[in-house]
């Protein structure tokens, strides 16, 4: 845990821009992201996992190590995910690129990614190839520590997208929500 928090606060000072967070996601947070994906079968990819706060939930919740994908660009990170999910994929790559490893069906993405600080177009093969890996009724889930929606407006309009939002969890650092994104009719 002390190690996990070493590894993050080091990597936020070298890569402040990559990192943006000003340290994991509480248990609390990572439950409350974890809880949004559906039960049964299918894939669950994460993106930008960092430690693996979030991966930790998502296990502790029931998703099979076979079935989850994690996209992290950070080798830092990756060597100790790596170390401590065996079993689980970890793909030294960019979010954008997910669609290329993964073959449905994928069932939700979860995303621990700083979306809202990366260009317009970076955000569109994110979210939009997200969706396109997922099935009509993906659900694409994402936290935030701001007061909007984690996705940008045009492109929620062009990919047609409503959302859920939950309470804010005070007790991280800094308090967040998250938010749920499906497609319009789901
Ligand atoms: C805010 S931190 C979140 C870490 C972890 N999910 C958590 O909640 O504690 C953002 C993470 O996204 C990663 N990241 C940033 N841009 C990325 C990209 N384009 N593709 C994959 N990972 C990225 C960073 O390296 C970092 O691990």
């Amino acid at each position: 845990m002390a190690n996990q928090l070493a590894i993050f606060l080091g990597e936020l000072i070298r890569r402040p821009t990559q990192v943006v967070a000003l340290a994991p996601s509480s248990v609390a947070l990572s439950e409350e992201m974890a809880a949004q994906v559906p039960q049964g079968d299918g894939a669950v990819v994460e993106l930008g996992p960092g430690t693996g706060k979030i991966t930790t939930a998502l296990l502790n919740t029931g998703v099979p190590a076979k079935d989850l994908h994690l996209f992290e660009l950070n080798p830092v990170f990756v060597s100790h995910l790596q170390a401590e999910f065996p079993g689980v994929a970890v793909h030294e790559d960019r979010a954008e690129n997910a669609s290329t490893y993964v073959n449905g069906p994928v069932k939700a993405v979860v995303s621990g990614l700083p979306l809202l600080s990366m260009p317009y177009e970076v955000q569109q093969a994110i979210v939009g190839g997200a969706f396109d890996l997922m099935g009509s009724d993906g659900r694409y889930i994402q936290f935030t520590y701001g007061p909007k929606p984690p996705v940008n407006e045009r492109l929620r309009g062009e990919l047609g997208l409503t959302w859920s939002k939950s309470r804010k969890i005070w007790g991280n650092l800094p308090p967040a929500r998250v938010y749920t994104f499906t497609r319009q009719g789901n």
